[in-house]
């Protein structure tokens, strides 16, 4: 597939108005994307959980125009909001060849998370993902002419999940990973044959039963405004001293997991895992200007983490985002114990105690 699969030459079909609803999950890289080129091509591959409960759930109800400009309203959480505008028209702007319809309606958002707002969870990737998939489905409606398209929209799920992430994608990156379950791969990779720079593909190598309804709770150590914006963020791997070492490392690192995922080896999951996301903060912290995003609480975490596993047998293990907020990442056999040594030793460094209990989920489904 490339760029211009997803542009359709016409729709044969009218409507006047409408409306479509799809609930989008958020997900949680293993091999993190950290650098992207133009158009939203990342420099590395990525591989990712899906996440289950932490969703966007957004309507778009849709009336017919004038064909002149975009025109759109977005509601989150009730309330009209004027903050997401910039990023919607944006992504219009640049999804607009690939959706020729965009300046025919105007077009009602109405947006919300099932996580609280402002707990510091990024909301970009489930946000985005619902605005594709929404915008998939009225284009559905609107049916192709152009044969292969047709074909392929009315014949092939595979279609309407491919061109949703492609969507997803130019709206935020990490979005394009949140269409299916529960593992998605994006960027090429060689071990990964059907992997893409332009799209997520669901990972349909081997996965051991280890991984099956894989744990994740989110400790919110932070809830503030991110530091850094992930605009911001991914530039930093422009001329980054260790870009280059860091992007093949990715590579290898995927390539390893997916022999992972089929063995099931826990020891070596949580060594990739933990590596990933500290690789990932030791390049904020090593890039012109560097940050560090991590607050004394997340080492905290960290730290009881790394001794509860030395005293037991547990396969528990840490991932993070470009923030303070930590994903404890663990199988399910051991839920009960570690809910319980979250509750005993982890909350008292979350802010306000809290924590989101999740696990890896099958991808999102429209209302
Ligand atoms: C650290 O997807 O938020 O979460 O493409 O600029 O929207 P944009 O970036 P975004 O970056 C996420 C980076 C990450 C790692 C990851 O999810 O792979």
């Amino acid at each position: 597939m490339t760029e211009q699969d997803f542009i359709p030459k016409s729709y044969n079909s009218t409507l006047e108005n409408g409306s479509v609803k799809w609930a989008s999950p958020s997900n949680i890289a293993l091999v993190k994307y950290w650098g992207k080129k133009k158009d939203q091509i990342p420099e590395n591959p990525s591989i990712s959980f899906t996440l289950s409960d932490c969703k966007t759930i957004t309507e778009i109800t849709f009336t017919k125009k004038e064909s002149a400009d975009f025109s759109f309203d977005i509601y989150f959480e009730g309330e009209k909001n004027e903050a997401f505008k910039p990023k919607i028209q944006t992504f219009f702007e640049r999804i607009e060849i690939y959706m020729p319809f965009l300046k025919d309606y105007h077009f009602k958002i109405e947006t919300s998370n099932t996580f609280p707002h402002s707990s510091g969870i990024a909301s970009s990737a489930s946000g985005m993902s619902a605005i594709a998939l929404c915008l998939m489905s009225i284009e559905q409606s609107l049916s192709l002419v152009t044969e292969r398209s047709r074909s392929d929209m009315e014949e092939s799920q595979s279609y309407f999940n491919q061109k949703a992430s492609f969507l997803a994608r130019l709206g935020s990156g990490s979005a394009c990973r949140s269409i299916e379950g529960e593992l998605v791969v994006w960027g090429k990779n060689e071990s990964i044959e059907a992997s893409s720079d332009l799209y997520g593909v669901k990972f349909e190598g081997e996965v051991h039963s280890n991984f099956k309804n894989y744990q994740d709770t989110i400790l919110l150590v932070d809830k503030g405004e991110k530091q850094v914006s992930s605009t911001v963020g991914h530039q930093l791997m422009y001329g980054h001293p260790f870009a280059k070492e860091r992007f093949s490392q990715a590579h290898d690192n995927l390539a390893k997991l997916k022999t992972i995922l089929a063995s099931g080896d826990l020891n070596e999951f949580v060594k990739i895992v933990e590596s990933e996301a500290l690789t990932l903060h030791a390049m904020m912290m090593t890039s012109i200007p560097y940050f560090i995003l991590m607050k004394p609480n997340t080492l905290e975490i960290i730290n009881k983490i790394w001794a509860y596993r030395q005293k037991t047998d547990s396969k528990v293990c840490f991932t993070l985002d470009a923030g303070a907020n930590v994903h404890v990442l663990y199988p399910e056999n051991e839920k009960e114990s570690i809910l319980e040594f979250i509750k005993n030793e982890l909350v008292s460094y979350c802010q306000n105690g809290h924590y989101i209990c999740d696990q890896i989920g099958l991808g999102a489904n429209q209302i």
